[in-house]
């Protein structure tokens, strides 16, 4: 789209980044997002908390402080039951307050199929703006939840999924990816910042490596997993979103030979509110890794950032 351009606008349209970014005054800038998705969990309350910590995780993954959000909601009125459509809407608040942002309002339409999530406003410096454009060789590449959310999301109405991936999948979808970014960010250590949803990790890191010029390894064995994913995938989970990333992102990718093909598949997997993947100097990594381990927060290592090879092309290594 022909959008003009702007030079209050530091991070805006055409940037494949979290969310965008407006200078207002001095060193402030505005962060603005906007998420919402079908439901993912089957317990109207907890849809609610994660599509909420979902829509707040793009101001997070720009190191940015939450302030005030709006409710977008897309409600079949004649067919759900009101409660069921408030029990989303406090699963959604009780994020918010935990956020410390303000609930303002919010929209919702009579749709045929539920939908809901926010719109969020928050604020940065201008000097601490954590895109996914600064990651350098040598950095080394952390992440902060389990994957494999998009794996238990799509088994749930199979007998194949146990309570507790359910379970250990939906607390991890509702945690708010703010403690890891204010970790982050008041260390003053990572050179870029994104969050893993859709694209699941390869998609998500191949655009930070687009953005930042660089490529990057990623040791498939040090993965952190959530427990019967595995077993899900074993089993032929494979969701729409998994074999859409496969599809696209698979140019950009070089896989070591004899790796395990169900770790690849994890590794391409869509993630719904997943944690933040974090670059950051290795110089600086042990320092992040006291910080998150006195916070108990935690904090896997996944690999390192290097060098573009020209001839090659590749983003991301498997190896
Ligand atoms: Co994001
Ligand atoms: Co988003």
């Amino acid at each position: 789209m022909p959008v003009p351009k702007n030079d209050n606008v530091l991070v805006g349209f055409g940037y494949k980044d979290d969310a965008g970014v407006y200078k207002i005054t001095g060193d402030t800038c505005l962060i603005q997002t906007v998420d919402f998705f079908t439901p993912v969990v089957d317990d109207p309350y907890t849809f609610g908390q994660i599509a909420a910590a979902n829509a707040l995780s793009d101001i997070y993954a720009m190191g940015g402080k939450p302030l005030t959000a709006l409710n977008i909601a897309c409600f079949p009125i004649k067919e759900i039951e009101k409660e069921v459509f408030n029990r989303i809407l406090l699963g959604g608040l009780d994020k918010i307050n935990e956020s410390g942002a303000a609930l303002l309002g919010g929209h919702s339409i009579d749709d045929k199929e539920l939908k809901y999530g926010l719109s969020v406003t928050g604020v940065c410096n201008i000097n601490e703006i954590y895109s996914n454009q600064g990651a350098r060789p040598g950095d080394t590449l952390y992440l902060t939840k389990s994957l494999g959310t998009g794996f238990v999301v799509s088994a749930i109405c199979t007998d194949f999924l146990s309570a507790d991936s359910l379970n250990e999948a939906s607390l991890s979808m509702s945690k708010l990816n703010k403690k890891a970014s204010e970790l982050a960010v008041s260390l003053k250590l990572p050179n870029a910042i994104t969050d893993i949803t859709g694209f699941g990790l390869i998609g998500h890191l191949s655009e930070m490596m687009i953005a930042s010029s660089a490529s990057c390894e990623i040791n498939l064995k040090s993965l952190p997993i959530i427990n019967g994913v595995i077993e899900l995938i074993k089993k032929g989970i494979n969701p729409a979103g998994t074999k859409r990333n496969r599809k696209y992102f698979s140019k950009y990718v070089r896989v070591h030979k004899g790796l395990d093909d169900n770790l690849i598949l994890l590794a391409f997997g869509a993630e719904t509110s997943g944690g933040l993947a974090i670059s950051v100097p290795e110089s600086k990594s042990e320092a992040l890794e006291l910080a998150f381990k006195n916070a108990g927060e935690p904090l896997f290592k996944i690999g390192n950032v290097k060098q573009k090879e020209v001839k090659d092309g590749a983003l991301v290594y498997l190896v």
